[in-house]
């Protein structure tokens, strides 16, 4: 890993914030965005074989990994702005590609709908474009009480058999460990926002039609979560989009097939 930085910023509030961010290679700026409840820690095997091509840009979104913790609520839109100014310190002035997992991939969404004519390709993976229905939002909003009430811990624990599929857990102890130190050191604050500012995501589909840069869609065969149906419909609205499959991974596609997905990314 070439570094990690701090980088100072003003957010979209006009408050001073200063986000920990995982770099590494050279080449076009490729800015990852991780998913829920992880941090930038997630990318690190993707990075080490995608870093001969791309200058690749890791933050940990507000208080999650590093990032000190969030005390106030936020919208996704907010977390799309703070990517933009770290991608302005870091790779002012260039064209980015631009990689989300599934809440990543929501603030990916969001970016786009923000600062689309910056962005070059797309990486769409693991994650969906519709909005959640009013039983997932208040699913949320109890996950979110739960946190703050019982503490992060118990709160994400029953996620876990969710995010890795059966093979991964057979033949790769090291994802599976850092799989589960994300996880057990996010804050019970962070479980809690992230879980508010996802139930009040706006749904993204209509906008994808729009969207004018080539985008890959990737999706894990056994993923629960996000399967590949949902990334299929946001393939389907993208004009030139693709889609990929990975018939060996579940939530965690670039964690658990790392070799697979960067040749998919090189391709
Ligand atoms: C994630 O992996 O980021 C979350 O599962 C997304 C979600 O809860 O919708």
């Amino acid at each position: 890993m070439r570094s990690e930085q701090w980088i100072e910023f003003l957010d979209r509030r006009g408050e001073r914030r200063r986000a920990p961010v995982r770099i590494s290679g050279s080449g076009q700026p490729l800015l990852l965005l991780h998913g829920y409840p992880l941090d930038s820690r997630m990318w690190v095997p993707l990075m080490e074989r995608l870093s001969p091509r791309f200058l690749c840009i890791a933050p940990d979104l507000r208080g999650f990994g590093e990032s000190p913790e969030e005390r106030l609520g936020y919208e996704l839109d907010d977390l799309a702005f703070d990517a933009r100014r770290v991608i302005e310190a870091i790779a002012p002035n260039s064209q980015l590609n631009l990689c989300g997992l599934s809440m990543g991939g929501y603030v990916a969404m969001r970016y786009m709908s923000a600062f689309g004519e910056s962005v070059d390709r797309v990486i769409l993976t693991n994650t969906r474009a519709n909005a959640d229905d009013a039983a997932t939002q208040k699913v949320r909003r109890e996950t979110a009480a739960d946190a703050l009430k019982h503490g992060a811990e118990q709160t994400v624990a029953p996620m876990l058999t969710k995010l890795l599929s059966q093979r991964t857990v057979e033949s790769n102890p090291s994802a599976v460990d850092l799989l589960k130190q994300m996880m057990f050191s996010s804050k019970a604050s962070s479980i809690a926002w992230a879980q508010l500012a996802m139930a009040n995501r706006p749904d993204s589909l209509l906008e994808l039609a729009s969207w004018n840069c080539p985008t890959l869609c990737i999706a894990g065969a056994d993923d629960p979560i996000t399967p590949p149906e949902a990334l299929q419909a946001i393939a389907n609205r993208i004009p030139g989009a693709s889609i990929r499959i990975d018939p060996n991974s579940a939530h965690m596609t670039p964690l658990e097939s790392p070799d697979w997905f960067a040749s998919q990314v090189l391709d």
